[in-house]
């Protein structure tokens, strides 16, 4: 059984089916949750930052399984993902910005990452679109993007057609008989019983009952909104790749879908479970996307959004098996979820089906928050 029919949810329910097991989600609205608004850059080199090599090595993992898994689930489904693999300009507007991104340049290399520093001229010429006042910037081939809606409904789809169950309710409480995580009641009354269970549920994961404290996730809600706008087709191409930058300390980023979508965002807010969508995030977005890109200002703007990413202690997520047996987890994904979507599916397939995570999730084990606790010095 898996709690949560997001993107994670999704994934792992269709990996496990795969692999034979009966598979139930419970979710009131499957393909819901962060992917309706997330952006869906495939950012491994340019979100890379100082003390995350280890989730870097994730991140990578999950961004090479890309392009196969992507054919698999449309070969499966028959959905376009709106995968593209486009790149990403990350561009420097003052000194600032240029020595940050020079930072960003060094640990990318001693990472051994590829990623091509440009001065503004030469940006400009990748993507004329850029403001005349872009100081320089760094080309990454290799950070791509999909379109997170339409992976979420793929996912549904691939589901469907594997025989996993879906169960439209909301998780109430976790059942725990003899030490052992046993199902669920829903908060409709409903009993559903499991072998193990994964709870998967984003920002919501450290919500539910029942759950004991001990090992209940940190997961916490971090609020972004993001805008959608449309580039009309005589004006395409608008941009030709992902562009981002550091403007004032906050990011933001363009990214053009073939479709003529233009995806801005996005805020980083700590605000616990609200969602309103403010006058002062979109002001901003749109103040920085206009620095970098000028011309946004003639696009319709036709969505304004936001969601609640699943934030962790470390950024990082939590994979595997809790200390509470027949418990499982696959949440905190953070800033990288649609990213992380391909790995957390095979890795969570395998830990159900040996007990063990493979070698590249092992250090995303929900246990390093219980053992950090426990080594405390008394
Ligand atoms: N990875 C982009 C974001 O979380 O805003």
């Amino acid at each position: 059984m898996v709690i949560g029919g997001g993107i994670i949810g999704l994934v792992t329910a269709w990996r496990a089916a795969q692999r034979g097991f009966a598979t139930t989600i419970v979710d009131p609205e499957p393909g819901g949750g962060a992917a309706q608004v997330a952006a869906g850059m495939l950012a491994a080199v340019t979100e890379l930052h100082y003390g995350e090599q280890t989730l870097l090595g994730l991140n990578l993992a999950s961004a090479r399984r890309y392009p196969e898994f992507a054919a698999e689930l449309t070969e499966a489904t028959g959905h376009d993902l709106g995968y593209r693999q486009c790149g990403t300009l990350a561009v420097a507007l003052d000194a600032d910005d240029r020595a940050h991104l020079r930072e960003l340049h060094a640990l990318q290399r001693q990472s051994g990452l590829d990623s091509e520093w440009l001065n503004g001229r030469e940006c400009r010429r990748l993507e004329p679109m850029l403001a005349p006042g872009v100081r320089g910037g760094l080309r990454v081939d290799g950070d791509h993007q999909v379109d997170p809606r339409r992976l979420a409904k793929a996912l549904v789809v691939a589901c469907e057609r594997a025989g996993v169950v879906f169960h439209r309710a909301w998780a109430g409480r976790l059942s725990v008989a003899r030490g052992r995580a046993t199902g669920i009641v829903t908060t409709d009354g409903t009993e559903l019983a499991a072998g193990q269970v994964v709870l998967a549920a984003g920002s919501l994961s450290g919500q539910l009952a029942g759950v004991p404290d001990d090992v209940l996730p940190p997961v916490r809600p971090v609020k972004g909104q993001v805008l959608r706008l449309t580039v009309p087709k005589r004006h395409a191409p608008f941009l030709s790749r992902t562009v981002r930058a550091v403007v004032r300390g906050s990011h933001v980023y363009l990214v053009p879908r073939e479709s003529g979508e233009l995806v801005i965002g996005a805020t980083s807010e700590e605000l616990g479970w609200d969602t309103t969508v403010t006058a002062g995030g979109v002001y901003e977005l749109l103040r920085d996307a206009h620095e970098l890109v000028p011309g946004i200002t003639e696009l319709p703007l036709t969505e304004t959004r936001a969601g609640l990413r699943p934030g962790s202690p470390d950024n990082a997520p939590m994979l595997g098996p809790t200390e509470l047996d027949g418990l499982l987890l696959a949440t905190g994904h953070f800033r990288n979820g649609v990213l992380l979507t391909p790995v957390t599916g095979d890795a969570m397939a395998h830990v159900l089906t040996t007990g063990e995570l493979p070698d590249e999730a092992g250090p995303f084990t929900p246990k390093r928050f219980s053992t950090a606790l426990t080594e405390q010095p008394a």
